[in-house]
């Protein structure tokens, strides 16, 4: 085998954002782009010489290809052993387990999440250390600094490897292990679920709807549900990966995945939907004729926790990001356990996992884990519910219903900008970030300011701080409205606007919720003037 190297200019301005590096497909199929790229996470990370590493994706456009071009530069920086997904696929969870459960120095994931995916659509790749989560800041910071000063990497010549066998093979010193993607993860889920109780679920009839987007989740429902759990087959829909996921956005929420709404809010509907997005990460939960909004799929997972076997020991803590609803911090509460706000992005929970502050997390952005793996999990979240469903024996409504009557409610919604000119949106965080200080107590379309700040957060196990994550205004009676700019976005700038009110009266809980928010709706406009700032009329989405 032989190593060449060979000279390279600079990648001048790509910065790993919370998720790695994002980029077109294009960019990243561009002459030297993916090499550059890949031999600076490399050098960043101090070198991989001797080192083991966990490769896999969605199986995306481009994924397969990107794999070989990184198996050849592992062979030639000196890698010991690269443990590969069959055909190069991992979920990002299942990637997450395999680093910590084969003790490797971290792994790369290739992934644009629920982008789309194809010659013209998006592109990913990101480092995860050895704890099986996303790199933090002081690393990205190391890669994103090499790729500014590389000149030249390292790559060995060789024939494709072929990644189709399950079995071991070598580049040059390098073992290479290829895997089957879902026998760990299975086994994983197999301990922490009672895998007994749903599959009597599906025996009395109950039936589920697991809609794969055409994306990574496809084999691993497929196994789990349909074959370890006796779901009848047809019970994972568009199950099989494809490289430009049908066409479609494999983003799990009520619009993008319109089918499985459709079918769940129909005559006939089964008893349980569920998404998961390109990387299988992500997740939608839709019980018969309800939506169940991610901040509450948090709240009440974290409530019926206990119900699975694997957490029968009850909860060390919870955290959400700060813009999620406060529904879970409720619950928190109730149980007597802290209750973390981190920024936005994944990475804050890392610590929080690896200290045993927390058992369970959440962002409003359709992610929920725990600290069985160090990224969110969308079959995760979908086996727990079914196994607290199979627990107790009720349905969706029912639980959320009871949940609420307990609880109270918090009604939530996020409205985006998107595409909004960058200067524009900055401008608008600006001006209201320096009017902050002005607002508390004043009147707004009826609501009483109480509160209103800059979330800065230091994490309490690492002691690294991180400023400007999103400005929340808080109003009486613990209303509040949190904006924030979008940090994956690819094009202009998106605004984010989330939106939440607490209702306790019983009688009201089960208003519409873009009704039911109103009043913070005008508020939030008025606060921060966004029609004005951005000359839109309305937001694009509204989740
Ligand atoms: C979005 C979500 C955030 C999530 C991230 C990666 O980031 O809002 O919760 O962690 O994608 O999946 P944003 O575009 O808001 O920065
Ligand atoms: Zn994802």
């Amino acid at each position: 085998m032989e190593i060449l190297t060979v000279e390279t200019t600079p990648i001048a301005g790509q910065k790993p954002g919370t998720s790695g590096l994002r980029k077109k497909t294009k960019v990243f199929m561009g002459k030297h782009f993916l090499e550059n790229y890949v031999q600076s996470i490399f050098d960043g990370i101090g070198g991989v010489e001797g080192k083991s590493l966990v490769i896999g994706g969605d199986g995306r456009y481009f994924n397969e290809r990107a794999i070989q071009v990184i198996l050849r530069m592992a062979a030639a920086n000196g890698a010991a052993r690269a443990i590969v997904g069959q055909n190069g696929l991992l979920s990002t969870p299942a990637a997450s387990n395999l680093i910590r459960g084969r003790g490797t120095d971290g792994g790369l994931i290739l992934s644009a999440s629920h982008n789309p995916g194809g010659p013209d659509e998006d592109f990913g790749l990101k480092y995860n250390t050895p704890n099986g989560g996303p790199a933090p800041e002081s690393v990205t910071d190391k890669i994103f600094a090499r790729t500014e000063s590389i000149t030249e990497y390292r790559i060995a010549e060789a024939q494709d490897v072929d990644l189709a066998t399950v079995g071991e093979t070598s580049l040059g010193d390098m073992a290479i292990e290829v895997v089957d993607p879902v026998a760990d993860y299975a086994a994983l889920m197999e301990d922490l679920f009672d895998f007994g109780a749903i599959r009597e679920l599906f025996q009395s009839g109950f039936r589920v709807r697991f809609d794969a987007m055409h994306a990574v989740t496809g084999p691993y429902a497929t196994e789990i549900l349909e074959n370890r759990l006796g779901a009848p087959e047809g019970s994972v829909v568009n199950g099989t990966p494809q490289k430009d996921f049908g066409g479609g956005h494999p983003d799990p929420n009520p619009i993008w995945a319109k089918d499985l709404m459709d079918v769940m809010m129909g005559e006939d509907a089964p008893d349980f939907g569920a998404a998961s997005d390109g990387d299988g990460d992500r997740n939608m939960i839709v019980g018969r004729g309800l939506y169940v909004t991610p901040s509450d799929s948090l709240a009440l997972l974290a409530a019926q926790i206990h119900l699975a076997p694997g957490y029968s020991a009850g909860l060390k803590g919870v955290a959400r990001s700060m813009p999620t609803s406060a529904a879970v911090d409720r619950v928190a509460e109730v149980k007597g356990v802290s209750c973390y706000a981190t920024p936005t992005g994944w990475k804050f929970f890392g610590s929080l996992l690896d200290d045993g502050r927390a058992t369970i997390c959440g962002e409003e952005s359709a992610g929920t884990g725990s600290d069985h793996v160090r990224e969110k999990d969308g079959l995760w979240a979908v086996l727990l519910w079914l196994n607290i469903l199979a627990k107790t024996g009720k349905s969706v409504a029912d639980l959320m219903a009871e949940h609420w009557a307990e609880y109270g409610r918090n009604y939530y919604s996020r409205h985006d900008y998107e595409a909004v000119d960058a200067g524009k949106a900055t401008a608008m965080m600006d001006d209201l970030r320096s009017r902050l200080d002005s607002l508390a107590d004043q009147e707004v379309q009826g609501l009483t300011v109480t509160e209103a700040s800059d979330f800065s957060y230091t994490d309490p196990v690492t002691g690294d701080t991180a400023t400007k994550q999103g400005i929340a205004v808080h109003f009486a009676g613990g209303s509040r409205v949190v904006f924030r700019l979008s940090g994956t976005g690819t094009e202009g700038a998106t605004i984010r606007v989330y939106l939440e009110r607490v209702e306790t009266d019983r009688t009201r809980l089960q208003e519409d919720t873009q009704e039911a928010l109103a009043p913070i709706i005008a508020a939030a406009d008025e606060i921060a003037g966004l029609k004005a700032h951005t000359g839109r009329e309305a937001p694009d989405v509204i989740t």
